[in-house]
């Protein structure tokens, strides 16, 4: 996978804050985690309303910013579509793409979560490809099976330049929220079948200089130590310990 030194944490507020609070969160983060933006690649992802405030306060900040869904066109009569294009005029860099939430209560499926990569990549944005199981399907043996087929079906035809980048971040569903991770030996299980799964669609020399896999699910400041650094896990990909300042900077501090 990509060498990265720097570790790569990405905070997902899906939409638990208000703008209000949104912005005194940005605002407390960007001086708590000062002394921490040369040892972290960090990326905040606010809802769509308050992009361009966040931009503002994460100007010149070594912060990145990035939006938790994208459209696949570049415009047209998509009511309530939000493009890349746009997207990447205001400042954002990264996109969450296939997140489980938008695949469970939108019904996005494998084909739309590739027109999202598909349209983002040709946008000059980096997607963060979110795949994992649900209880259910691991409890059957098919964990694997699944993991694999929506990094292929996501991925299917998809190039990459030599200046894109993509991050691919395994979160089984049946953790997201739950307090309770899996363990270090499953992410880094599952980070393998995707990076097989990534070697069979893409140039390795690609997989192994573009692609960034990361873990998500349940990630803490007690447990991060256990998932970074791993052979292929370079990174997390956070929800409910990215909401407040202290649980989020003691995250990032343990890190690096
Ligand atoms: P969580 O959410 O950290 O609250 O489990 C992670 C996510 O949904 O990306």
């Amino acid at each position: 996978m990509a060498k990265n030194t720097k570790p790569l944490i990405i905070a997902n507020w899906k939409m638990r804050l208000s703008v209000k609070d949104t912005l005194v969160l940005a605002k407390a983060l960007v001086s708590s985690l000062n002394k921490y933006t040369n040892q972290a690649d960090i990326v905040l992802c606010p809802s769509y309303p308050v992009l361009p405030l966040v931009a503002d306060i994460l100007k010149g900040k070594n912060i990145a910013l990035g939006a938790q869904d994208v459209f696949w066109k570049a415009k047209g009569a998509y009511t309530g579509e939000v493009s890349g294009d746009m997207l990447k005029d205001l400042g954002v860099s990264y996109v969450l793409v296939g997140h489980s939430e938008r695949r469970q209560y939108l019904k996005e499926t494998d084909q739309m979560i590739q027109h999202k990569v598909a349209s983002a990549l040709s946008e000059g944005l980096t997607p963060v490809l979110c795949v994992g199981e649900t209880f259910t399907e691991r409890q059957i043996g098919s964990k694997d099976v699944v993991v694999a087929r929506q990094v292929e079906r996501a991925l299917q035809g998809i190039e990459l330049n030599v200046k894109d980048r993509l991050v691919v971040a395994y979160e089984p569903v049946w953790v997201i929220g739950s307090g309770q991770a899996v363990s270090a030996a499953e992410a880094e299980h599952s980070a393998l079948v995707i990076k097989q799964s990534l070697v069979n669609l893409l140039p390795s020399k690609v997989v192994l200089g573009q692609v960034r896999l990361i873990y998500g699910g349940s990630v803490d400041a007690g447990n991060i130590s256990d998932f970074l650094p791993t052979k292929v896990i370079s990174g997390v990909l956070v929800g409910s310990a990215s909401l407040a300042v202290d649980s989020f900077t003691a995250l990032v501090k343990e890190t690096t």
